[in-house]
């Protein structure tokens, strides 16, 4: 305990004395050398103590830093219960930059710098990467148009899962780049993409057209999982009958455009379900018929016919048993879209 003491006041003593407001090309004089002189690790290096060989330690499973964000709709742009990507930019995020004006500033300023050299900044994939990639020989270096389908109707939170992890040949951004700024990336990605919908591999404008290319889907509320396609609203219809309200307009051709979008959807069963309630032979045909107007409705907007099935489930395949309240009932009454082939798993 004394000789404690004592060092710890020849320590100051020293330390007050070295104090002098001089800057001094000697080095420093350390009362403690064990720091500097005890065998330590490089960067990289292997250690011969942890069983796996790594010297730059993972953090301990379940470590939480104080600055993390941990919400998975935010990070990882996935939904809580991990089942699907979030369709929009969560609204904490835009928040986060005080409103989408501001946002969209920071995500052209980053786009700038990590997404232009190969997507070009008008996202048409055409930037200097690409060109030198391709005089160099290197053709399988090649970004995707953003004025494509598949990726105007891609749900947000792929957008920003893109930004943070890459894509075959496309290097991941995710330590580059904050949470909130990957999210303003996407959001100017979206932008552009309202922005330029003839750009890329579509035809050029044609100066005598009087029609212009239809704008982009500016809303996201149909998303392809690997099962099925998903819809985060419901198709409206009038009651006990199966024509469809105008309300639904918007969602039906969102639908039908990202089916034709994902040609590789071959077959997909558009299914009717009802509620519990009334007689069994009356449900299972009024939910036949309204899958079937669903299905009539995507064939009018140009699906292939041969992509869409109808068939009604009547109340035989109830979400919520029993149907206690009229929430139940209408939790109940549903269409879903379930892919029963595609081109992968023919
Ligand atoms: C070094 C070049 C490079 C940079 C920089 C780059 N990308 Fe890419 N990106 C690519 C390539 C190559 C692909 C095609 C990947 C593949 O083979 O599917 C791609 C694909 C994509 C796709 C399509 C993904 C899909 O599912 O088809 C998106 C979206 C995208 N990039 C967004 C971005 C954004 C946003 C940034 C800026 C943070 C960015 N990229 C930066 C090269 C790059």
């Amino acid at each position: 305990m004394r000789s404690k003491l004592v060092f710890a006041l020849i320590l100051t003593s020293s330390a007050l004395a070295a104090c002098r407001g001089q800057t001094s090309k000697d080095s420093p004089i350390v009362g403690i050398r064990n720091m500097y002189d005890q065998p330590r690790y490089d960067v990289q290096s292997e250690s011969s103590f942890f069983s796996d060989k790594r010297t730059m330690r993972p953090a301990v499973e379940g470590a939480v830093s104080r600055e993390m964000e941990t919400d998975p709709r935010l990070v990882k742009g996935r939904l809580e219960d991990n089942s699907g990507y979030v369709l929009t930019i969560p609204q904490e995020s835009v928040a986060s930059f005080g409103g989408m004006d501001p946002m969209l500033k920071r995500g052209k300023e980053r786009y700038g710098i990590y997404c232009t050299p190969c997507h070009d900044g008008t996202g048409n994939g055409k930037g200097a990467v690409t060109a030198r990639a391709q005089a160099g020989g290197a053709a399988a270096f090649l970004p995707p148009t953003f004025h494509q389908d598949r990726l105007r109707h891609m749900p947000d939170g792929q957008l920003y899962a893109t930004v943070e992890n890459g894509k075959s040949n496309m290097p991941p951004y995710g330590q580059m780049l904050s949470v909130h700024d990957r999210w303003a990336i996407v959001a100017y990605v979206r932008a552009l993409q309202l922005a330029n919908p003839r750009l890329g591999d579509e035809k050029p404008d044609d100066p005598t057209a009087t029609v212009q290319a239809p704008a982009p889907v500016p809303a996201h509320h149909v998303e392809v999982k690997a099962d099925r396609v998903v819809i985060d609203h419901k198709i409206h219809f009038a009651d006990g009958s199966a024509v469809i309200e105008a309300d639904s307009n918007d969602l039906l051709a969102e639908i039908a455009a990202v089916l034709i979008a994902n040609p590789q959807i071959l077959k997909m069963e558009i299914q009717g379900h009802s509620s519990a309630g009334g007689a069994a032979d009356v449900n299972l045909r009024l939910s036949e018929a309204r899958a079937n107007a669903v299905r009539d409705a995507l064939v009018q907007r140009k699906v292939p016919g041969s992509v869409v099935l109808a068939k009604g489930y009547g109340s035989s395949k109830p979400l919520v048993t029993p149907e206690a309240t009229d929430d139940d009932k209408e939790k109940n009454r549903r269409v879903e879209f379930v892919i029963l082939e595609t081109k992968a798993n023919k």
